[in-house]
């Protein structure tokens, strides 16, 4: 009698222990999956944080309207590299915000060569032409890779139109 009892109590404790130990065995399982998904969701945020970061410069680019269509025609040569209004970001190129009048070179936040700031220039119509007609001529050893924009017509446009749109 007391034998059948301790076996019957012994059947109900192993029952338990592996009960307890499957249910231990869930909990921590499911533990895991969850702390993997949150890993995988905040690496997610991550990139797409910085994602979106590093598109911000180029998502913020306006090119001015102006009744000088040629010259803002000419202009999108420019675009790809430059900003024009203030507190726009400096792409390939500096922001060209407020330029005219200054030394070359001068923008604050972005690295020039230094061929660019030691050769003195102040911008003016006439330095902008020579520049314009070939910038690697002009300062030899510039980091501006553009061939220039060679007719009369268009750096008059280009010209009138940069006075438009970069007066602070
Ligand atoms: C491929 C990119 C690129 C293009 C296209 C380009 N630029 Fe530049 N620009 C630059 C870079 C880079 C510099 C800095 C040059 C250096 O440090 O030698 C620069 C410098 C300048 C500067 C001197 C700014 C300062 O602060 O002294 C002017 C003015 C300028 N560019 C005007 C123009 C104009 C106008 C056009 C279109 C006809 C143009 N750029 C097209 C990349 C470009």
């Amino acid at each position: 009698m007391s034998k059948v009892i301790k076996l019957q109590q012994t059947k109900t404790l192993f029952l338990l222990v592996s009960l307890l130990l499957s249910l231990n065995m869930l909990v921590s399982c499911g533990d895991k999956t969850s702390k993997k998904e949150s890993q995988e969701k905040t690496t997610f945020k991550i990139r797409k944080n910085t994602e979106e970061k590093s598109k911000a410069p180029t998502t913020v680019a306006t090119i001015p309207q102006s009744e000088n269509k040629l010259g803002r025609r000419v202009f999108l040569l420019c675009a790809a590299c430059h900003n024009v209004v203030k507190g726009e970001a400096h792409k390939v190129g500096p922001n060209l915000n407020g330029f005219f009048g200054k030394k070359a070179g001068t923008k604050e936040g972005f690295v020039y060569s230094d061929d660019l700031k030691n050769k003195g220039i102040i911008w003016s119509e006439e330095t902008l032409r020579e520049w314009l007609e070939n910038p690697a001529s002009y300062v030899p050893g510039t980091k501006m890779a553009f061939v220039g924009v060679k007719k009369k017509e268009q750096q008059d446009a280009l010209i009138a139109y940069l006075k438009e749109v970069t007066t602070e």
